[in-house]
């Protein structure tokens, strides 16, 4: 199949790569001449495992290119929309001026039989509004929702081999030919039987949201228990591990912790509730708000354990912080709840040093306040917190023996609940972690 990509972030990039490697012909589009530039190369723009490789095996069948210009989509039958839905400055709503602008740009090129494939993170009602504008340019192209549920640091896998498809489709005979063109573009994974539920625009939009919002509230709920532990001296983990032994409840999306971050779940969670605010039905969501307070308290809660640790006050005391990620395999620091207690110990008057095998660039963008190190060693140097905030895998297997005589003090926050309270304890260090006791 010709396919087009608008959006080569996180997202677009990913997806771009990974149809050219199922044997489709695939342009890139993005309007950041530099993003374009690195992917032309083979160099991704953002850390993402596999990426690299799958772009540059691509780029070499020459099935895959990218460019800045929308009219060479003109040549593709399948366009995806693949662009950012970021949260509006000092508003909950989702801002949709990419949205917008990636589909005008790509109406002009529209032939009859196209097909554009919404994959973007949009509130409910978006898909019908750009249904209109494919058919008032083109009434023989048609519109597809088919959200995305990819994670970042599985995001080839994810793209690859997805755990379902949702298609939301028009019932029309237009709707159900669309619908079979994205089946041939997915033809692989369905062979392998993928499941695919085939819905109306509106659930289609839901359902991303709704995942998320589900996702979110799962956090939500063992951090909300990890308070409860911490006014009762019980143990969060030991009971997300009881709990999650339960089929019906699983112990997947139960680690408590500093809580969850990124690009997706915080601003999604924010945009359902503005939308279901515009729908009139906001009580429906406003348990979203208190996912969202539970999450935002706990960031709170790990400053204050710190100044616990430091005997009542954080200021010009030493703290290491490893890890900026939002999450481990990621360099986005997009509300990275572990940057978020840095910058905040810092301005209540902490020397913080950062550290990150991945996100030090993007952070340092984000807090140029903040002091970075590059590795483990230099930011423990003379520590006298240690503040574990992501879990990648070469901090949960830090040997506390040998780190203990690096630092000064032998305080360490396990903001993760990722590391062995018995072999840290047993080498002479202070471990506290959030809803332990
Ligand atoms: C999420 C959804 O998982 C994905 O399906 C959707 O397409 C995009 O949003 P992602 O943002 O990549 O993906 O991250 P995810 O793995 O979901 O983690 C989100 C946050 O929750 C991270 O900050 C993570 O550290 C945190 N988290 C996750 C927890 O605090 N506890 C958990 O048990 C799981």
């Amino acid at each position: 199949m010709q396919i087009s990509v608008f959006g080569c972030g996180y997202l677009g990039a990913v997806h771009a790569a990974c149809m050219a490697h199922l044997g489709h012909e695939v342009v890139g589009i993005d309007v950041l001449p530099e993003q374009v530039a690195l992917l032309g190369q083979g160099r991704a723009p953002f850390h993402e495992p596999g990426l690299p490789e799958l772009l540059e095996s691509s780029l070499a069948t020459g099935r895959l290119s990218f460019s800045i210009d929308a009219a060479s989509a003109a040549s593709a039958t399948v366009h995806f929309i693949c662009v950012g839905t970021p949260q509006k400055k000092n508003e909950y709503a989702a801002d949709l001026r990419y949205v917008r602008a990636a589909v005008t740009g790509l109406l002009p090129f529209l032939k009859p039989g196209d097909v554009v494939v919404g994959k973007s993170t949009v509130p409910v009602g978006t898909a019908e509004e750009l249904a209109e504008l494919v058919h008032e340019a083109q009434p023989e192209a048609e519109l597809i929702w088919n959200p995305e549920f990819l994670r970042e640091g599985f995001a080839v896998e994810d793209t690859l081999r997805p755990d379902r498809f949702v298609y939301g489709v028009a019932d029309t005979d237009q709707g159900r030919a669309a619908a079979a063109v994205l089946d041939e573009v997915y033809a692989r994974a369905l062979g392998d039987g993928t499941p695919k539920i085939e819905t109306d625009l509106a659930t289609a939009q839901l359902v991303k949201v709704a995942a998320n919002s589900f996702l979110a509230t799962k956090i939500s709920f063992i951090n909300a228990m990890a308070e409860l532990c911490e006014a009762t001296g019980a143990d969060v983990t030991q009971l997300a591990d009881a709990i999650g032994h339960d089929a019906r409840i699983g112990r997947r999306f139960l680690n408590a912790g500093l809580g969850f971050g990124g690009g997706c779940l915080p601003k999604d969670i924010r945009a359902f509730m503005a939308r279901a605010g515009e729908l009139g039905v906001d009580q429906a969501l406003s348990f979203l708000r208190e996912v969202d307070s539970i999450n935002m308290r706990r960031r709170v809660r790990m400053v204050d354990l710190a100044r616990e640790v430091c005997g009542g006050s954080i200021v010009g005391r030493k703290i290491a912080v490893l890890g900026a990620a939002f999450k481990p395999d990621s360099d986005d620091v997009r509300d990275s709840p572990a940057l978020s207690v840095a910058a905040q110990m810092q301005l209540q008057g902490a020397y913080v040093t950062v550290s990150d095998p991945q996100a030090i660039d993007n952070a340092a963008k984000k807090w140029p306040d903040l002091v970075f190190a590059a590795s483990v060693e230099d930011a423990v140097a003379d520590a006298e917190v240690v503040l574990v905030a992501t879990e990648w895998p070469e901090y949960v297997g830090l040997d506390p023996t040998a780190l203990r005589s690096k630092v000064r003090e032998p305080n360490v926050l396990d903001g993760r609940n990722c590391l062995d309270p018995v072999a840290w304890r047993a080498a002479g260090w202070t471990y506290r972690a959030l809803g332990r006791r």
